[in-house]
């Protein structure tokens, strides 16, 4: 895995842009594995920018969110696929752009499509991620055994209580999620991780340690040939 710490977050959101913008100039039609959350919101407002600004083409690629809450209607705004709209598909030109369908009545069926979705497309080229507090890339949570490709999870206490800020007192936090597995992420060709604020300190220094900590899931990165991880001071404790 390959660190590289910014002093700032604008900083961090630029450099991967930056590796971004050279994977679709080397590749116009790549797979672009994308991730929700707070970590990524200065990320997709860069892509907005130098897409309206001519710097970057996401016209013929493709993107694959890594996981949506379950059950979860698509015009909730607290869906991976409103935030996802709003933050960049309503603003950006994409080929073609794939969610997991929280609306989905068979769970296990849609995890199956998804997955057939992404290896029909030829597999994810570059995969987008942030990671929880608890060590979570996607929503696979720390557990014994971990899934190969997308699965319906139940959400641990540590992920609901780190989400639960983007709900209001009267919205419903479901309780599960679909979810691209362990699996799914390591078959991607290259891996950006974000990693941004004090909060993470914790979590990034276990996986900065260069043991493979069952009980963090990013710790399976640590094995992925092409991984390159972009933090911040604050996350770096510096
Ligand atoms: P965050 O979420 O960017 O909102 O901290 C990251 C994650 O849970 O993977």
């Amino acid at each position: 895995m390959k660190k590289i710490v910014f002093d700032s977050y604008e900083e961090m959101c630029g450099a991967a842009a930056d590796i971004y913008a050279k994977q679709l100039l080397k590749k116009p039609d790549s797979v672009l594995g994308l991730a929700t959350g707070g970590t990524v919101v200065g990320l997709y407002a860069e892509f907005v920018r130098r897409s309206g600004a001519g710097e970057m083409d996401f016209s013929k690629a493709s993107a694959f969110n890594l996981d949506e809450y379950y059950p979860i209607k698509k015009s909730n705004p607290q869906s991976y696929d409103y935030f996802m709209r709003q933050k960049l598909f309503d603003h950006v030109e994409f080929a073609r752009f794939s969610i997991p369908d929280g609306e989905a009545h068979d769970p296990a069926a849609e995890c199956a499509r998804y997955d057939a979705e992404i290896e029909a497309a030829g597999g994810i080229d570059l995969m987008l991620l942030g990671i929880g507090l608890n060590g979570h890339i996607g929503f696979n949570e720390p557990a014994i055994s971990y899934a190969m490709g997308t699965g319906l999870v139940d959400l641990t206490e540590s992920s609901l209580v780190a989400n639960s800020r983007f709900f209001g007192p009267d919205e419903i936090q479901p309780p599960q999620a679909l979810s691209m597995g362990i699996g799914s992420i390591f078959a991607s060709r290259s891996i950006v991780l974000l990693i941004s604020g004090a909060n993470k300190a914790p979590i990034a220094k276990r996986l900065c340690e260069g043991k493979i900590h069952t009980d963090v899931p990013a710790c399976f990165l640590l094995l992925h040939p092409d991984v390159t991880l972009i933090i911040d001071r604050a996350a770096n404790g510096d």
